[in-house]
Order: structure tokens, then sequence, then C-alpha cells
């Protein structure tokens, strides 16, 4: 019986899990590596040390798990998003680290892209906000600031990938050139209609078309491995973003259906079917999924400190020594007592956007200890959550019937009951939650015929628990209303 390979290359760790046809988990391997903070608001990647750690944990979870590369029939590629990297097309030498998703150093050119009017032009053609979250603005800077790079980019010597595109290239020796479309919708320079490089962003920002690579769909063959990997080769089958890729995960693959991912921030997403919607409320729009002949596109509300709030706790306040005590702290009260902590460490994102918005603990008194901020940090993570949510209900005029979860606070119960008693909603946690390597195997599956259909794949998912909500209304209204006092407080502090 074959298996599936699915790199999972995120923020802080590379991890690589086998997956059998059943959608199980079969071996797991995962290594950290360092972040490089180079200068306040600087987050660099050593891209050699991705693409080391990446390979290193392909070849031990073969290893654990007794697999040889020819019981792999494809490897699947799920990637942190937006990092952004340029390379010698010759040597495969990087020219300067990776520019992470979390940078801010091209903060002051996006002001002036917005200074100058193209905020519109670039939120109609692309789905996003003008935001050094992207990778545009990280190419430009690249290119100015890098000795050479310019007119090296312009001869054709150089290429840029986001991660997916230089674990392809890697894992290729260097014959492969692509990024999938989900990975190309967060650049800034994807028409999302079209599903093709713009040519008007890319003279905006001065970027040369020779850099880029082919965009591919999320699932078909690229090409293979070369042998010096893994001794023989394997198919590569598939790559998205790792949060498309949970939401293919969590078979979220009709229109309406959203899932939610706790990490160290979170990021909820929802199927909008196969036309791009625009939001009016601040969401960005981006592609779904391109696979079995169907491109579908997602909304996307991103929320930057959820899992980091409970860091905190542990690493700030040392009222827990390790995250998972949160919610045993959380339940030694009955409620949080009218305290409210808004989470806003790093600003606001989705849908407040408030970069001058600071963390703000409200309603203390002299009876309130740390069970009460436990909860309320939960509370808050959830209550941010409920903001995205509802943002995303109306943009889209619709009743989203269910939220699906997964990352590793899912599994705290008392912040999922939470979160379906403030939205109203039933929040469902499915049976496998290491759901976006999932989706990267379900891609790749798809594309060499390991998996039959997308049907197949939908009889897979399995829920393992759905927490229904319970709180009654006039409690929810009072709830929220206090938060939303609270998140007034928080908001435009820092001048
Ligand atoms: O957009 C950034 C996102 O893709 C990062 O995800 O899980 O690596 O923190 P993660």
């Amino acid at each position: 019986m074959g298996v599936v390979l699915a790199l999972d290359q995120g923020t802080t760790s590379s991890r690589a899990i086998l997956f059998d046809h059943a959608g199980s988990v079969v071996g797991v391997a995962q290594q950290e590596f360092e972040q490089h903070y180079p200068r306040p608001g600087w987050v660099e990647h050593d891209a050699d040390e991705i693409w080391n750690s990446q390979h290193a944990v392909a070849v031990e979870v073969l290893a654990k798990c007794d697999c040889k590369a020819s019981d792999v029939e494809a490897i699947g590629i799920t990637n942190q998003r937006e990092t952004t990297l340029l390379w010698d097309r010759t040597t495969g030498q990087p020219i300067h680290p990776a520019i992470v998703w979390q940078d801010r150093r091209t903060a002051g050119y996006c002001d002036s892209l917005v200074a100058a009017g193209h905020g519109q032009q670039v939120r109609d053609t692309t789905g996003l906000l003008i935001d050094p979250y992207f990778c545009a603005t990280k190419i430009h800077w690249l290119l100015e600031n890098v000795p050479g790079a310019r007119a090296r980019a312009e001869r054709g010597e150089l290429a840029f990938g986001t991660i997916d595109s230089w674990l392809i290239w890697k894992l290729t020796g260097g014959r492969v050139h692509v990024t999938d479309v989900t990975n190309a919708s967060r650049t800034m320079l994807l028409n999302l209609r079209t599903c093709q490089w713009d040519e008007s962003l890319l003279d905006l920002l001065s970027i040369p078309a020779a850099l880029l690579p082919e965009i591919v769909e999320s699932s078909e063959v690229y090409g293979e491995t070369d042998a010096q990997w893994f001794g023989e080769t394997i198919k590569i089958g598939g790559a998205a973003g790792d949060q498309q890729a949970a939401l293919f995960g969590q078979n979220c693959t009709r229109h309406g259906m959203a899932k939610n991912t706790y990490g160290t921030g979170c990021f909820m997403l929802m199927n909008v079917g196969e036309q791009p919607q625009r939001s009016e409320n601040k969401l960005l729009t981006s592609v779904a999924c391109s696979a079995a002949g169907r491109r579908e596109y997602a909304l996307e509300g991103s929320v930057f400190v959820a899992g980091a709030a409970v860091q905190w706790l542990r690493d700030g306040l040392g009222i827990i020594e390790s995250s998972s005590d949160v919610e045993s702290l959380a339940r030694s009260v009955p409620d949080s007592d009218g305290v409210y902590l808004v989470p806003a460490f790093a600003g606001l994102g989705a849908p407040h956007w408030d970069a001058y918005a600071r963390g703000t603990l409200v309603g203390l008194t002299r009876g309130t200890h740390r069970g009460h901020i436990a909860r309320a940090t939960l509370e808050g993570i959830a209550f941010q959550v409920a903001d995205v949510f509802d943002a995303m209900q109306k943009d889209t005029g619709m009743n989203i019937a269910e939220l699906r979860v997964d990352g590793g606070a899912s599994a705290n119960d008392l912040l999922m009951q939470f979160q379906a008693d403030i939205m109203k909603t039933p929040v469902v946690r499915p049976k496998v939650i290491e759901t976006t390597a999932l989706g990267a195997a379900y891609l790749a599956g798809l594309a060499v015929g390991f998996w039959k259909d997308i049907h197949e794949i939908e009889s897979i998912w399995e829920a393992e628990k759905v927490f229904t909500p319970s709180l009654s209304e006039s409690e929810v209204e009072h709830r929220r209303s206090r938060w939303a006092e609270a998140l007034h407080r928080a908001q435009a502090w820092e001048t």
C-alpha cells in the first residue's frame, strides 16, 4: 500500500508527514530552524537552512516508517506564504536571506504607493491591500538594495520564488521553476481573474517579468525529485499555501464552507466559489485552490495574535508553565469576572487593520487573579475570530453553517466552546487536525490518481467533536458589547 509525503514548510519549523490512503498519519518528523531579526521589524530566514531542514525531515520520516522512495506515490508541498526569495538560476545560490511574511521593512514604500493613489488598482486586480505582508514590495526592496540585483534580474539571471517554488526548484535539481496559483495570489502581482502575472503591477513596482516562475495548478505533476535526494525519483504532485491547504484538508470544497486555523495567529478562510468575491469589510480575496479542473476563491481574515497570547502568559507573565496549562487555569474560575484582554501586541489585523493598537487588559478589580486573566486571554482569541466571522457573513450575505477548526489551540475544549457560544454557530473539530499537511497530501494524491476524485476525499473527512452554542442570546450580546468597548480602548494607542 502506497503513501503520500506532505512537506509542510512553516514559519518556525519544517515538517514531513506520511499519509496512507485512509488519510491517516503514518509518521511525522519535524525540525525547528532559526529566526533572524537583523533590525527591529525585520524577519529573515536562511533559505539553505529551510531546504536542508525540509530535506532532512523527509528522509527521517521515511526511515522512521520503514518506507522506501518507491512506496511514495507523490509529494505534496505546503508552505508559509509570502516569504520572498531571489536566487541565481545558474548556481542556485540565494542572493539574500529570504524576507519573511512578518517583515515590515517595506512599510514606507507601501505608504508611498497608497499616498500615490494605487490602493484601488491593487485591490481590484489582486484582491489584497497594499501591505508589506505580501511579496511584491519585498521583491522591489531586494532589487533596490542587493548590489547588482536589478541588472542581473533584467538579464534573466535571477529567479523569484515563494517557499513552494524554492522547494520544487531544489527537489528537481534546478529543473523546474513554478509556483502554484494559491501562492501566486499572495504576491500582490497576480491578476485574480486571469490568474496570470499582471503587467501593469509589474510596471508599477519595476519588477522584471524574467524573474517570475510559471504559474501552475495546485494539483498536477510538476516534475520528479532528483535521484540524489531519496535514492529514487518521486513525483511532485501538488502545492498550496498553508492556509489554503488547510481549507482543502478540512474539505471546505463548497461555497460557504469555512475553517479557522489557530496557530501563532489565526487565519480564517471561507470558500466563496468560482468567482473572486470582493470584500467590503477589509478581508482579503485569494485563490483557494485549483484542482481537479476547478478553481475556487477564498475570503480570508488574518488575526495576528492568538496562540502567541498564551505564550505571553507563559513567557511574559510566567503564570503557566506550558501552553497546555492554560485550559486548566482558565477552568479554575467560572468566568472572566468582567476582565477582557485585547491581545493587540502587534497591532490589529482583520477586520480592524490598526497598526497602532496595543495589547489592553481592562476590568481588573482587587479580586482579579491569574485564573481570570487566563480565561480572558482565551476569550480574547475567540472574540477576535468572531469579529472576522461577522465580517465574512456581512461580505457574503450568508449564514456560515459551521466553523471547522484546526491548529494547536483547537485542542482546547474551553476555547472551542466559547468560540461556538460567542459566534452562535457550531464549531467542528475533525479527527485529523494535521489538516494543512493533509490538504497538501490530498492535492498531490489527486494528481497521481492515489485518490480518485474530490468525492473520495470528502468521504474521508470525519468530525471528532462538535461544540454547540449554549450561551443565552442576552449574555452573548452583553459580552460582545463589552468586548467592543475593550477593543475601542486598545485602538490607536501608539502614536
Ligand atoms: O500568511 C502567513 C502564513 O502562511 C504563515 O503560516 O503557519 O507558517 O505561521 P504559519
